[in-house]
């Protein structure tokens, strides 16, 4: 934690959760002033994790409502609007919430915005897949493998034949110079860090046409 007096401001590094709270500053001068404000630190979340999110503020008369990005949020059978609106609850967070909430404060005589809570979800992979260049693969030519995923974050990708590990990693395998050697069931599989789960893509088999094809054969 880094204090700066001259601006009375308090700079926290390597949040965790538990840094979670209420923080109070006391201005002291000829005219005594004082602020308070709520921060909430969130660690990454995993799709149909339960999520609350609590606004608060003084004054008298108030009224709450939540914005998830440029939308008011609206209570549904996931997302519960409780404590007259000051608590946002989400009984199982999906992927599709994931966005940037701001909790809107107002009376009759002013309006005030919270800080935005960034909400990421993050899920997978799922629906694993190779993509190949157009075949006919012939030899001395190049082929060109990519690998898909649905998930957040990215996840990292190893390519297999026939279930052997390669030494490359990436979404992209190019195979140079082919030769019937590598003729095989290609697969990849991607691995999300965060959700600690890997899936395998179905084999896509490539089958490299030798020259023996384009030969005569004289007697
Ligand atoms: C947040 O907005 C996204 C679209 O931007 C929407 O798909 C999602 O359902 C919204 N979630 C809530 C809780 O409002
Ligand atoms: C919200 O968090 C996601 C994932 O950590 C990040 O990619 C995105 O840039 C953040 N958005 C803002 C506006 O900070
Ligand atoms: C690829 O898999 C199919 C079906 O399992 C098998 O018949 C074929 O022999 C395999 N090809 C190679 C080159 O291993």
């Amino acid at each position: 934690i880094i204090y700066f007096p001259s601006t009375a401001s308090l700079e926290l590094r390597n949040l965790l959760t538990n840094d979670s709270g209420e923080y109070r500053v006391e201005i002291v001068s000829a005219t005594a002033d004082q602020g308070s404000t709520t921060l909430e630190v969130l660690a990454d979340l995993l799709e149909n994790a339960p999520v609350t999110l609590r606004c608060s503020s003084s004054g008298s008369s108030l009224t709450f409502l939540w914005m998830n990005g440029s939308t008011e949020v609206t209570a549904s059978d996931r997302v519960q609007l409780t404590n007259e609106n000051k608590t946002l609850n989400f009984t199982s967070v999906s992927r599709y919430d994931q966005g940037l909430y701001r909790c809107h404060v107002s009376n009759p005589v002013s309006h005030k915005i919270s800080e935005t809570v960034n909400i990421t979800v993050n899920y997978g992979p799922e629906d694993t897949r190779v993509s190949p260049s157009k075949p006919p693969y012939a030899t001395g030519s190049t082929i060109i493998l990519m690998c898909s995923a649905n998930s957040r974050p990215s996840p990292h990708f190893t390519w297999h034949v026939n279930s052997t590990k390669l030494p490359h990693d990436g979404e992209k395998l190019q195979l140079m110079k082919v030769t019937m050697s590598n003729n095989g069931n290609y697969s990849c599989r991607a691995f999300n860090p965060k959700t600690s789960v890997t899936v395998e893509s179905p084999p896509v088999p490539i089958t490299v046409t030798g020259e023996s094809d384009n030969m005569f054969v004289s007697q």
